[in-house]
Order: structure tokens, then sequence, then C-alpha cells
């Protein structure tokens, strides 16, 4: 059986919730041990090759959604309503539904949209809130919650959007203080991307903790390995055995039955 909301939300104050970007079946399998897989709309970036998350498609949303749900055995799955695609309650209904279908259990989107939020709670599907740095409308990616105003803002906006209903929240790039304002000023877990400890729980790209996208990594990005590295040392090595002609070996060759 895999996670639920509840088991998210009954973590705060207790244990802290664990989070990776999830894009496809392969991936999606070697990271199900965490709380919360996020098919997250950066995978315009790290697996489209776009510069920013906002030309993301909803057809695009959904083949990723359905790739992570295949492999799911653990993880609750929460996937990015992807911009533009949650402008009216009609359109933010139709478009979460359409993420459910596809493997989804609860829908990520960005700002404080109160009525949309309610919208799609009241069609029986949850939602994540996403505070802070808003990669889909951000004209420049710089930290929020700098100064007493902003941060007085964030808290409200954070106290909005669980009086909306949402189960948890994303901050992303918050002012430490002020993430930490926050996650008191809230009875649901807040999860930070770039927002110091004093949240409830931690988000990270998978392709950045894992060393996978060379383009750039963000300052709050702990790389656990290096295999844009790895990768590219093994394929150089196959380019060579191929060249000197040892690979394939004899053990890698079928060979036709021998006649009697
Ligand atoms: O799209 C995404 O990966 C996200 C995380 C950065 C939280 O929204």
């Amino acid at each position: 059986m895999h996670k639920t909301v509840n088991d998210i939300i009954v973590k705060k104050g207790s244990k802290k919730i664990s989070v990776v970007t999830s894009y496809d079946y392969t991936m999606a399998t070697l990271c199900d041990q965490v709380d919360i897989l996020l098919v997250g709309d950066s995978a315009g970036m790290v697996m489209l090759g776009y510069e920013n998350t906002a030309p993301v498609t909803m057809d695009e949303m959904v083949l990723f959604t359905k790739a992570v749900s295949n492999a799911r055995e653990n993880a609750l799955i929460v996937a990015d309503l992807p911009n533009k695609s949650y402008e009216n309650e009609a359109d933010a209904v139709a478009n979460s539904e359409r993420l459910v279908r596809a493997g989804a259990d609860a829908v990520k989107l960005e700002g404080r949209m109160p009525d949309i939020i309610k919208a799609i709670i009241k069609a029986g599907i949850p939602v994540m809130g996403h505070l802070g740095l808003l990669p889909q409308t951000a004209k420049k990616y710089t930290v929020q919650g700098k100064t007493e105003e902003d941060a007085k803002a964030l808290v409200a906006d954070a106290k909005a959007l669980q009086e909306a209903g949402v189960f948890s929240i994303v901050l992303e790039m918050v002012a430490a203080e002020t993430t930490k304002h926050i996650t008191e000023a809230v009875f649901v877990p807040t999860i930070g991307i770039g927002c110091g400890k004093d949240c409830d729980g931690q988000v990270l790209v998978i392709h950045d903790m894992l060393g996978l996208f060379e383009k750039m990594t963000p300052k709050f990005v702990k790389k656990y390995l290096s295999l844009s590295e790895e990768i590219k040392k093994a394929v150089s090595e196959y380019i060579k055995n191929i060249e000197n002609r040892t690979f394939p070996a004899e053990e890698h060759t079928f060979h036709m039955e021998v006649q009697k």
C-alpha cells in the first residue's frame, strides 16, 4: 500500500518529510523509498531541454506522471499543474482530473489562488501549495522573504493556502528565518527547496542531487553523486571498445546451432 496524504500530514512535528522529483519509470523505481515523488514541471528543463518551466504542457505532464505511476509502490505521487493549466476553476479541475487519471494522488500549483485550490479540493483531489519563488512566472530567480514586509506577506499567503485546504506547502528559495516563521504559523507541513533546515521536509530535483544536470547547480543543492561524469566516462569507454573491437566479446554473442 502506498503513502497517503494523511501519512504526510501526520509527520509534521515528528519526522521530516523526504521528497524528490521524478519523471520516468526507471528513476521512480530507484527513488520510491522517499515519502513523496514529485512529478515537477522542472521536467521541462531537465527532461525536455526548455529554458524554464513556462512552456511545459498538460500532455507532457500526463506522460511523465504515467511513467512515475507505473513504478510507484511506496511514495505518494504529487504532479505539478503546468503554467496556464489552472487559470480558471473549470480548467484547474479538468486538468487535475487528467493528472489523477494518469496516476497522481494529488496536484501542486503555484501562488496564492484560494478559489482555484478550493475548486480542485471540492472535486476530491488533494492540493499541495507552492510559495516563495514561483518559477512558472518569475522573471528572475531571487531569494524571497528577505525583508520584514515580504516575510509577513508570505506568512499571510501560507495561512490563506491552509485556509483554502492545501495538505502541504512547498516553499522555494525563501530566507531561512522567514521559512521558520511560516512553518510555525501553519499546521500543514512545509516542504523546502533552498529554504534552510526549518521546514517540515525537503525536496530536491533528482537530476541536481545526483549530479546529472550540468547546465547549472543552484547554491542550495547538495550533490550526492557526480553521475554526469560517470556516464560520460562510460560512453567514452564504450566508443573505444567498439573502435578497438573489444566489444562485443564472445559472451555477448549468439551463434547458429551446430549442424550434425
Ligand atoms: O517542478 C519542480 O521540480 C518543483 C520543485 C522545485 C519543488 O516544483
